[in-house]
């Protein structure tokens, strides 16, 4: 097998019903964390991984990813001629980062059946997949701490973060057992009741997949929510395939909750060189 992996599949299908009503006309992948959109985080990640064949997997109303990652002509050109330069520079190095492909879902029907739509385009590859919605901010970019160990041992690799005992039922949470140093999986569960766990590692959305997961994917029923569910596909590859996980080294946001996404703001915020002091300055005076 080689290890070539540059395919990275981003579900980008979901209502966002966590932040309704903010998210009925706009995707929540577009929610802006300070001066960014959470997907433009996640496809930087997804690059300094060396990942740099992007496919979306987009559904109705997504329309505004595709249009953040183009060039929009008119609006460069003006920021050129009022001599906004380092604003023409970002505009214009978000819409070249990376050559996008988009494949539309037209039934949301669950973030297993999003990948799935991405098997033709992947094809007998491996790949990675990212969830924008968790920011992971790390001196080794996420991804690529993923695939050290894919490239070490060739399997399906998982990132986790050990989360707090009342948040287990938000998540897909593993069973891990020691195998030479790496943790390999054995039992995935979808969103277990508060005490059910079968520990406290979450499954945060960075995921490499042999494409043996594409052919699981085709016949796994609905499970958690009615939805069908990746973690319930990759709980049938633990069992024929080495599955690993890799507890991600750096400081991780789910802001793909309402809270989550203030924090991020907040912290990230703080830290900006721009904003950070007047930030600051404003939160004191509220406290
Ligand atoms: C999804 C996955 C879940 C994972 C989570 C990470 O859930 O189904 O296994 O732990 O992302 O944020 P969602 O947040 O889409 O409900």
């Amino acid at each position: 097998m080689t290890h070539t992996l540059r395919k990275i599949v981003f579900p980008a299908a979901g209502l966002g019903t966590r932040f309704l009503p903010a998210t009925k006309a706009t995707p929540k992948e577009m929610m802006p964390i300070v001066d960014k959109p959470l997907i433009q985080y996640g496809v930087e990640e997804a690059l300094a991984a060396g990942m740099d064949e992007v496919i979306m997997v987009t559904g109705r109303g997504k329309r505004a990813i595709e249009d953040h990652f183009d060039i929009s002509a008119e609006l460069e050109a003006n920021l050129h001629e009022a001599g906004k330069d380092a604003l023409h520079e970002k505009v214009s190095t978000v819409a070249r980062m990376v050559d996008m492909s988009y494949i539309r879902q037209k039934h949301a029907m669950g973030l297993g059946h999003a990948v799935l739509c991405a098997a033709p385009w992947v094809g007998d590859e491996c790949f990675g997949v990212s969830l924008a919605d968790e920011l992971v901010v790390s001196d080794v970019p996420a991804m690529k701490q993923l695939r050290q160990v894919h490239e070490k041992t060739g399997a399906s690799v998982i990132g986790l973060a050990r989360v707090p005992a009342e948040e287990v039922n938000r998540y897909g949470m593993v069973k891990a057992e020691d195998e030479n140093g790496l943790l390999r999986l054995s039992e995935m569960v979808e969103k277990p009741p508060v005490g059910e766990a079968p520990s406290d590692m979450a499954m945060i959305g960075r995921y490499i997949f042999t494409p043996r997961l594409f052919e699981l994917l085709k016949n796994t029923e609905k499970g958690a929510g009615g939805e069908i569910q990746l973690t319930d596909a990759i709980a049938r590859l633990a069992k024929e395939e080495p599955v690993y996980g890799v507890l991600i080294e750096g400081e991780r946001f789910d802001a793909g909750n309402p809270l989550g996404f203030l924090i991020a703001n907040t912290i990230l915020g703080l830290r900006h060189p721009e904003f950070g002091d007047s930030l600051r300055a404003v939160i004191k005076n509220n406290l």
